[in-house]
């Protein structure tokens, strides 16, 4: 097969069947960890037991079922026409968004479906980076979230010229304000953080097998990208979304509609985490929502590990559903 990127762009891989309960709700939520405070996310008999609107984010690793997966074998896949052989060893999460479109149910049930296609392929010295659309098909047909996932392949190589084309692509966080944060919400992740969140899907041995992480380079396990994006999520329902009656303690997960971050740097499970957050005009305007932007940062060296963070809120308070 010939090289070229160019026809990666709108290749559409096999949709995937996917499914979870209200376990795996309440296993996610201690994995972007949830704390005694968070019973909304945390606790199935809570009043207003919700999920957590970032959970379907784990669903391309885990699939459908509920046992442990071989890492290696999920991220295999059919060769995709047009990209030249990868070193799966060397692929880092660029970036990650989800727009929720229609809430989560507290379990899924048969019949719900992945979908993926790539919507845009960038070359240059360092690497290739490919972003997938990713789509959450309900049983009912609808669309229940709408994700974008770009992914950095360090050191690939096409042709070796600079290329981009993209035909879509994941909402844009504006520039932070030239002001102190309007909210900022520090977090602590625990040492065995990484052992938690794997239990949701992804079992990659990087953040369990310290001899893998240092032959990565990271001088030991860092923290799943995407159980930071979760701490980070909870930081923005924490702080931007109405109080929970019954929570009075933390916001309304229900709240939150869009969500998206870069990952700019590792984290390593014990790290303590600072997000803070602006509230600025955005397209929610008008529409009873509020746009922020934050960033997280490891407290102790002030390294930004979430960059260029975008949400959307509901301030209104949500029905029950
Ligand atoms: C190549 O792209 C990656 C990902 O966007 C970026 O981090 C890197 O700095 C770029 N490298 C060069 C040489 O432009
Ligand atoms: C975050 O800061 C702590 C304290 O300085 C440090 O031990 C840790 O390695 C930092 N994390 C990363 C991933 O650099």
């Amino acid at each position: 097969m010939s090289v070229d990127l160019a026809k990666v762009v709108g290749h559409k891989t096999d949709d995937v069947p996917v499914d979870w309960n209200r376990r795996d709700l309440l296993l996610y939520a201690v994995g972007i960890g949830a704390k005694k405070d968070d019973l909304q996310l945390a606790y199935e008999l809570h009043k207003d037991f919700a999920p957590m609107p970032t959970y379907p984010v784990v669903l391309s690793l885990k699939g459908a079922g509920q046992d442990v997966n071989v890492f290696a074998d999920k991220i295999k896949g059919k060769p995709v026409p047009g990209l030249p052989d990868m070193d799966p060893n060397r692929v880092v999460h660029g970036s990650q968004s989800i727009e929720i479109l229609k809430p989560l149910p507290l379990e899924s049930g048969p019949g719900w479906k992945w979908t993926s296609r790539y919507v845009a392929a960038a070359e240059n010295k360092s690497g290739i980076v490919l972003t997938a659309e990713n789509t959450l098909v309900g049983a009912d047909g609808q669309v229940y979230a709408k994700l974008y996932s770009s992914s950095f392949n360090v050191g690939a190589k096409a042709t070796g010229q600079r290329f981009a084309k993209a035909i879509a692509g994941p909402p844009q966080a504006k520039p932070i304000p030239q002001r102190a944060p309007d909210h900022v919400f520090r977090d602590q992740t625990t040492e065995e953080q990484a052992l938690v969140y794997r239990l949701s899907g992804d079992y990659n041995p990087l953040h369990v097998d310290p001899r893998i992480g240092k032959a990565a380079g990271f001088g030991g396990v860092i923290l799943h990208g995407l159980s930071t994006f979760g701490f980070a999520a909870r930081a923005v329902i924490a702080t931007v979304a109405p109080r929970s009656p019954t929570s009075p303690s933390s916001g309304d997960p229900r709240a939150l509609t869009l969500f998206g971050v870069r990952f700019t740097a590792p984290v390593r499970p014990g790290d303590a985490l600072e997000t803070r957050i602006w509230e600025v005009e955005g397209a929610g305007a008008g529409s009873g929502e509020v746009e922020v932007v934050f960033e997280t940062v490891n407290v102790t060296t002030g390294k930004v590990v979430l960059g260029s963070g975008i949400a959307r809120v509901k301030k209104t308070p949500q029905a029950k559903m």
